[in-house]
């Protein structure tokens, strides 16, 4: 298996591979934290590639040598669900590494990215909705828990997740 990875912008050109990626990645590691009946919920929806974070500018890949995606992630501006922009807020997006590649700096490369750039674009804040199983995750890059949320998905389902904050001054 590769062991070198370059963290990079996307492009609409990565919609079905970051699509597989979220595809292997979520259903195996949120089973730690999510029954089925959630999952099976959530999951087609969540799993499937953002087209406006793809070609936001600050959404990134990390891509192995052999081109192949080993994690994603990235911020925006504007709230998931609502669009909402507060300034000097910024909403971390859509985190995720493949299994094979779990605990070896792939999520913390990619926030680095994140913060580097959300910085020079003048945030000052971050924040996060954390799916349970990545709430150690977040904290180990300097976020705390604010509260715990029900994000609705659809009429009838909800998915627990943790709000979590840091501030980047
Ligand atoms: C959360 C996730 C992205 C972490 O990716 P990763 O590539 O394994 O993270 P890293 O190896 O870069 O770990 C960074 C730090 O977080 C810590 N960490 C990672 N996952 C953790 C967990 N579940 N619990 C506690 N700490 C954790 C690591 O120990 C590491 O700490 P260190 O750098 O101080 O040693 C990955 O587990 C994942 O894809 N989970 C499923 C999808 C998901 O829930 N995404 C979040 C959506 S909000």
């Amino acid at each position: 298996m590769p062991s070198a990875f370059i963290i990079r912008v996307t492009s609409p050109a990565d919609a079905e591979a970051v699509t597989a990626l979220l595809t292997a990645s979520y259903p195996v590691l949120m089973a730690t934290a999510y029954d089925e009946a959630v999952l099976g919920a959530a999951l087609p929806a969540m799993t499937r590639s953002n087209p406006a974070l793809l070609s936001s500018g600050t959404f990134y890949v990390a891509e192995q040598d052999d081109g192949e995606l080993a994690g994603c992630g990235g911020w925006t501006r504007e709230r998931p669900g609502t669009g909402e922009v507060v300034p000097g807020l910024g909403h971390v997006r859509h985190f995720a590494t493949r299994p094979e590649w779990i605990g070896r700096g792939v999520g913390r490369a990619l926030y680095r990215r994140c913060e580097e750039d959300a910085r020079a674009a003048g945030v000052s804040r971050f924040e996060c909705y954390a799916s349970l199983n990545a709430e150690g995750f977040y904290q180990a890059l300097g976020f705390a828990t604010v509260a715990r949320i029900d994000i609705p998905m659809g009429a009838r389902t909800a998915f627990p997740a943790m709000l979590m904050r840091r501030d980047l001054t």
